[in-house]
């Protein structure tokens, strides 16, 4: 029987915090309850249902939820309005049955394999109890969330996330992913094209495949074959009407050939990749259980160049893990150097019970921690600063995207994923222009719109162009 009170319209507000997956399931929990009658709202005080979609990485990010939880209770306390409060996303996996417990205002605690139940798990709460529900369903619940309509892929813009990869088998030894997101599992090829399609169809001109292990990716085609995330690149690459790909995040062990491979042969993948290595020393490594050493990491980044010498690199490292020596941090600052990054996030070690590194000896303590980040900061800033630089006099493809800051400005995307504003007229959202690159500033670079004739010939960079990123990257050296 259907639940008629679903049906009048009601708000929903959803915070969400971590990382692009999350963004990704707060869109699909909206497109969930949108058949329900629920529309979303910008403003809190107007919602129905406020769901909080939760990260559970670091301590910090999951200390947030529980303050943010206290000052909810008191909006619904004092606010003289009642609303339904849910939480979601890994805190909510990984906590459950303690936040139900730690606050009292919560209706629903939901973990992320159960979205696509959210309106029959509404109808519970509405029936009067709290819900708690984090068992991993049987189902896939991709089969049965609702893909999106038109107009609601077009308010979201035209570059899209999409989910092809759920999950870690990895267990390096700080991480709570594989607990809270489970066993590393991949989307179906045609379950993915499906989406696609349907986004591309809408509006949507770049698309970013999300997995917490992406490039593990190895779903099935419809003759049962396993197929890997370069194969799954050409199948989307074919669809028309999309201009880019990107991926995110790999595990250094599994850039295979057949993926580097395609990044020679695949011109809409993006000469940008995401490649953590998370600590430059080997003992570090193994303590981390990375599964790769140094020189392994190095050699990927050797084999990803022959293929696309323009790739830059992004990466995610981590400082004070147990056991980290001021030799072991030098050699985090000295892999820095070598590798010469477009992009990095910077952690402090945060322990998370139930991780083996939570239990190991010599944790480092905070103030050191402190002291080797900020070190870190300030040559990954200089390092990203030097490659917004070398940009400078090169003419870039850029993707406008959106309307710029100012009247008469557009935003948009470098092929590395920089921010770049310019001034151009609003008919050219959605389009590719090469783009001349006049300044850089600390967020964002600026560019003028160029003719096909005026273009640098080369869209690959050249050699002297090389040099001069080699150059800049080289002057963050000293
Ligand atoms: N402490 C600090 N940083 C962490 N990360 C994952 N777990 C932890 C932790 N316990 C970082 C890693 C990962 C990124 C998403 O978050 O660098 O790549
Ligand atoms: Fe966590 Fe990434 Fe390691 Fe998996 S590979 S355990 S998601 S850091």
């Amino acid at each position: 029987m259907t639940d008629t009170t679903e049906l009048r319209p009601r708000k929903l507000f959803i915070k969400t915090y971590g990382c692009q997956m999350n963004v990704y399931d707060s869109d699909r929990m909206a497109d969930a309850l949108a058949p329900h009658g629920y529309e979303p709202t910008p403003v809190i005080d107007d919602a129905d249902l406020v769901v909080l979609n939760t990260c559970h990485i670091r301590e910090k990010a999951s200390e947030k939820v529980f303050s943010e939880l206290g000052r909810l209770a008191e909006l619904r306390r004092e606010g003289g309005r009642d609303f339904t409060i849910g939480v979601a996303g890994c805190v909510a996996q990984a906590e459950g049955e303690e936040i139900a417990r730690r606050s009292k205002a919560v209706d629903l605690v939901f973990g992320p394999q159960s979205y696509h139940r959210l309106p029959e798990l509404l109808s519970r709460v509405r029936r009067g109890t709290p819900v708690v529900e984090t068992e991993f369903p049987e189902e896939d619940k991709f089969e049965h969330l609702p893909l999106a309509q038109k107009q609601v892929i077009r308010s979201r813009g035209l570059t899209a996330f999409l989910t092809v990869q759920e999950g870690c088998d990895k267990f390096c030894s700080f991480c709570v992913v594989p607990y809270t997101r489970g066993a590393e599992t991949s989307r179906p090829l045609e379950q993915v094209l499906t989406e696609a399609r349907r986004l591309i169809e809408a509006g949507v001109r770049e698309l970013t495949l999300l997995g917490q292990n992406v490039n593990a990716y190895h779903g099935l085609d419809a003759a049962g074959r396993s197929i890997g995330l370069g194969e799954l690149c050409a199948r989307l690459a074919e669809i028309e009407g999309l201009a880019r790909l990107r991926y995110t995040t790999s595990h250094p062990s599994d850039m295979t050939d057949e993926l580097i491979a395609a990044h020679r042969d695949n011109d809409k993948l993006m000469p940008y990749l995401h490649l953590p290595v998370q600590s430059g020393s080997d003992t570090i490594l193994k303590a981390m259980n990375r599964r790769h050493t140094r020189a392994d990491y190095l050699r990927t980044i050797e084999r990803i160049k022959a293929a696309r010498p323009d790739m830059a690199l992004s990466g995610d490292f981590i400082v004070g893990f147990p056991g980290e020596t001021d030799a072991d941090f030098e050699q985090t600052l000295s892999i820095v150097r070598e590798v010469g990054y477009a992009s990095a996030f910077t952690f402090k070690y945060s322990i998370r019970p139930g991780t083996p590194g939570a239990d190991m000896d010599g944790q480092v303590e905070e103030a050191v921690k402190t002291e080797r980040l900020a070190r870190l900061n300030e040559l990954v800033t200089a390092q990203m600063r030097g490659f917004a630089r070398a940009c400078v006099g090169r003419t870039l493809d850029v993707l406008l995207d959106k309307p710029g800051r100012l009247p008469g400005q557009l935003g948009g995307r470098s092929p590395y994923l920089q921010a770049v504003h310019l001034e151009a007229s609003a008919d050219l959202i959605g389009t590719v222009q090469p783009v001349l690159i006049v300044g850089a500033g600390n967020n964002s670079i600026e560019g003028k719109i160029v003719t096909h004739a005026e273009r640098n010939p080369a869209s690959v960079l050249e050699s002297q162009e090389l040099a001069a990123i080699s150059a800049a990257l080289e002057h963050t050296r000293t």
